[in-house]
């Protein structure tokens, strides 16, 4: 059975509440939870706090039995990575009260509903891809990092230990201090008072900052390498669909996905406008397009094209064109444009007639 299907048939059982009522279902639980452990509340305050986190525990929980109700594989459902984090949002504050645990106490597992506002969040399954891709490079600095807090707390153990034997009298209280200094935390419980010490301090201070800024680098390039991957991937999907491409290879399409970037348009919205230079050319994949002729207008569908006029002759573009529907196009920009024409001249072949066509008057 297919990955889709599944993800499909968990889509649907979200469906039961809207993501967004049901994140904000988590937060009213959170926020009366984090409120409802203030000390001296008065009972008229403690009161519907306490009403409103029961209130979004037993919501969860029926939520929960729902969406198991409704799936078609129970188990599969029930051990997918979406339904735990519902198991937990749903499960644990109501069986603790059961179970007979002071009300506040139970309360406390309610922060178990953060869990929801990742699970909500589609960023944050892109967050998790991002770090399984670049788990190796990111274990690797992690490891560095590691064996570099072990070397800096051996060394100031050894250059401190006779100046402050209670402050840093073994490696491991050495060591929580590598921690605070490696992550330029510091929080001042150890601090070294030799000089050669303070010359490691801010050695391992420099290099803490370092390894950080690594560590942020290799996210930030996972997440640039994931969206043009994602982006491919739609350009790619629709790519292979033109009836403009159907004669073209496999690595001639790939490099044409490449270069497309995919754009949605509501109804109405103007894509180009007459007398503006043209900067890119546009494919249909969804949706439809009205082009504003001096002889009316034309509508074009799926697999069609425009835009392509100004950037054959340079010219001004030749007429106004709208989304007739909400749409979704591919963009080749003119830097683009002209690299496939001089890799692919069959297709610039095929642009520039269907362009002479429109210019004498075609349908
Ligand atoms: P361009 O001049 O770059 O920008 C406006 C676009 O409208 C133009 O390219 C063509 O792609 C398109 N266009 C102009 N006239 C027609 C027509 N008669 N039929 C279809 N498309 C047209």
């Amino acid at each position: 059975m297919g990955k889709r299907q599944i993800g499909g048939r968990l889509g649907r059982n979200a469906g039961i509440l809207p993501p967004g009522g049901e994140a904000a279902l988590a937060a009213i639980g959170l926020a009366a939870f984090l409120i409802g452990t203030l000390p001296g509340l008065s009972a008229p305050v403690a009161m519907p706090l306490t009403a409103a986190c029961v209130a979004v525990a037993l919501a969860f929980a029926v939520l929960y039995a729902l969406r198991l109700l409704a799936a078609p594989d129970r188990r599969r459902y029930a051990l997918s990575v979406p339904a735990l984090v519902d198991f937990l949002a749903a499960v644990p504050v109501p069986l603790t009260l059961l179970a007979g645990l002071p009300g506040g106490s139970a309360r406390l597992l309610g922060v178990l509903w953060a869990l929801k506002l990742i699970r909500l969040n589609p960023a944050f399954a892109m967050l998790a891809r991002v770090l399984r891709n670049e788990r190796q490079t990111l274990l690797s600095v992690t490891t560095v990092f590691l064996v570099f807090a072990l070397f800096a707390a051996t060394l100031e153990f050894l250059l401190e230990r006779n100046a402050q034997p209670d402050v840093f009298d073994s490696v491991p209280a050495a060591l929580w201090w590598a921690a605070t200094t490696v992550t330029t935390t510091g929080y001042g419980d150890k601090v070294p008072i030799t000089f050669a010490g303070r010359l490691l301090g801010g050695g391992v201070m420099v290099a803490g900052i370092g390894l950080f800024a690594l560590w942020a680098g290799i996210v930030a390039s996972g997440f640039a390498a994931e969206l043009r991957r994602r982006e491919f991937l739609e350009a790619w999907d629709v790519v292979v669909r033109l009836p403009l491409f159907r004669d073209l290879g496999a690595a001639s399409l790939a490099e044409i996905a490449n270069m497309l970037k995919v754009e949605t348009c509501a109804t109405g919205a103007v894509i180009v406008r007459r007398g503006q230079p043209g900067e890119s050319m546009y494919f249909i994949a969804e949706g439809a397009a009205e082009v504003h002729t001096d002889r009316g207008p034309v509508r074009l569908g799926p697999g069609q094209f425009f835009g392509e006029a100004a950037l054959i002759t340079d010219a001004p573009r030749n007429a106004t064109v709208t989304a007739a529907a909400p749409t979704r196009l591919l963009r080749l920009d003119v830097v683009d444009f002209r690299s496939l024409a001089a890799h692919q001249p069959e297709l610039l072949h095929i642009i520039e007639a269907e362009d002479a066509r429109r210019k004498a008057g075609g349908a």
